[in-house]
Order: C-alpha cells, then structure tokens, then sequence
C-alpha cells in the first residue's frame, strides 16, 4: 500500500513527468526510469502513432466516427531490446515514422479530440496500474493518473526547447531551419495548452523544474533525489 496515495500498488510508485515538447522528458523519462528499474511509457508516442495512422487512412480531423475507429483499431505496443524501445502500431515498428514535424504537428491536433484521448486514456490507465512506472505526457498528473505518487512538471524556455529539438531533427537529416523549429514548438505547446480536453497544464501538487540552463545530469539527479526521499517515507526501497 503507498501511503502517498492510500492506493495499493504491487510494484511501486506511478510517477508522472509533464511538461511542453523538447523540455527533455523523454531523455529524463527513459533514464530516471533505468535508474528505479520502472518502465518507461511515452506517451506521447502514442498519440504520434494514432496521428500517423489517422494520416494513412485520410481521415479528416472533422470524422469523429473516423477518428473513433482509427483509434479503437490501432494496437500499440513498446519493445524494449538493447535499452532502445521502438514503438510498435499493429505490429509494424513506426518509431521513425511518427517523430517528423509533420506528424508531431499533426498530433498536437489529433490529440485534442475527445474520442482518441478517451481510448488511450484508458490503455494508459491499463499500463500504469500496478506502479513501477513512469508515465510522460502532458496531462498525466492531472487526468490519467491524478492520485500518482510523484509529479513533475519539467519545462525550459522556448528558445531553448526550440534549439533541443532543431538539433535532434538535424541528427536525422530534416530540412527544417532553427527558426522554423522554435515557431512549430511554440505553436505546438499553444494548442497542446489552449484546448479543451485535457490541456497541458501542471497539476497544482506538481513539482515545476526549468531545465533551462542546465544539463540533463543535473536535472536527474535532482528528480531522482526526489523521488528516492518519497520511496524512504512511504517505506518502499525498491
Ligand atoms: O511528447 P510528444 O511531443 O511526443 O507529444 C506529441 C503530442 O501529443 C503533443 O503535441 C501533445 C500530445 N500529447 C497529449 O496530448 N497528451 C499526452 N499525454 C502526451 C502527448
């Protein structure tokens, strides 16, 4: 039983890590989870397989109906082999596929339709249950998991996000210039916090960190620090 949450869960705590695009989640994410031994779900890419699903089939973002299937019909699973987890839609490895800038604009859009949040809220839900999890996202502390143990809310400026995620896409050869980086970012987090289902926001009992300025080790250690204190008090050393 986690006396944080008075909610009985087998394998540890449900930690939440939100925040706008490029604050580095997904590299704190995937470390912080190595370093408690929990699992690691992007959710994010969950909601980019769906949109990259939604774009194949050329459904409008209008369909509901369209939307509805589309999200009920894709199977989405991760693989973790060689500490590299590729993410899986019905079977096919789409984790390049799904991380273009067309694709993470079209999922800002997708991911604000009451129908496909509803579906995955549920898979999330599913995949966090028993702990032993964190969970990235935008709304996880406040929606999908309200009463998580732990919650972050990591952010950094949006030049600063901008420039991570510029020389991310310049790794993988997008044509894309640094400017044009920082606006899609910007406008991304607009509509991510601006609409009416489940917006970005931070949850009020979150803990807000600025990345901005720092390095990844230094924001690590610190998350960690955290949660390793919460694990002592609520008597789990896991
Ligand atoms: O974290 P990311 O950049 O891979 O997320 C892609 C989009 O998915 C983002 O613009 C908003 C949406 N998203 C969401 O609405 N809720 C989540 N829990 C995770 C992502």
């Amino acid at each position: 039983m986690s006396k944080a949450t008075g909610v009985f869960r087998p394998n540890g705590f449900v930690i939440a890590i939100d925040g706008p695009s490029g604050a580095g989640k997904s590299t704190i994410t995937k470390l912080l989870a190595e370093r408690l031994g929990y699992l690691h779900i992007d959710t994010g890419a969950m909601f980019r397989a769906i949109a990259l699903a939604v774009k194949r089939a050329g459904i409008s973002l209008d369909d509901e109906e369209g939307l509805a299937r589309i999200s009920r019909g894709v199977s989405i699973a991760f693989e973790r082999t060689n500490g590299c987890c590729r993410v899986l839609a019905n079977g096919e490895d789409v984790s390049a596929a799904i991380r273009t800038p067309e694709i993470s604009q079209l999922t800002s859009l997708v991911s604000s339709k009451k129908v496909v949040r509803d579906q995955l809220l549920t898979l999330q839900r599913e995949l966090g249950r028993d702990g032993g999890v964190i969970l990235e996202g935008r709304d996880i502390g406040t929606v999908v998991f309200p009463n998580a143990e732990v919650k972050f809310f990591l952010s950094a400026s949006a030049e600063e996000r901008g420039k991570r995620r510029f020389l991310e896409l310049q790794a993988k050869g997008e044509r894309i210039t640094l400017a044009e980086t920082i606006a899609a970012v910007i406008k991304r987090d607009d509509q991510d916090a601006q609409r009416e289902h489940a917006p970005l926001c931070k949850a009020d009992d979150a803990i807000a960190i600025d990345s901005t300025g720092l390095s990844i080790k230094e924001v690590l250690a610190g998350m960690e620090q955290i949660v390793r204190d919460r694990l002592k008090v609520a008597g789990d050393r896991r």
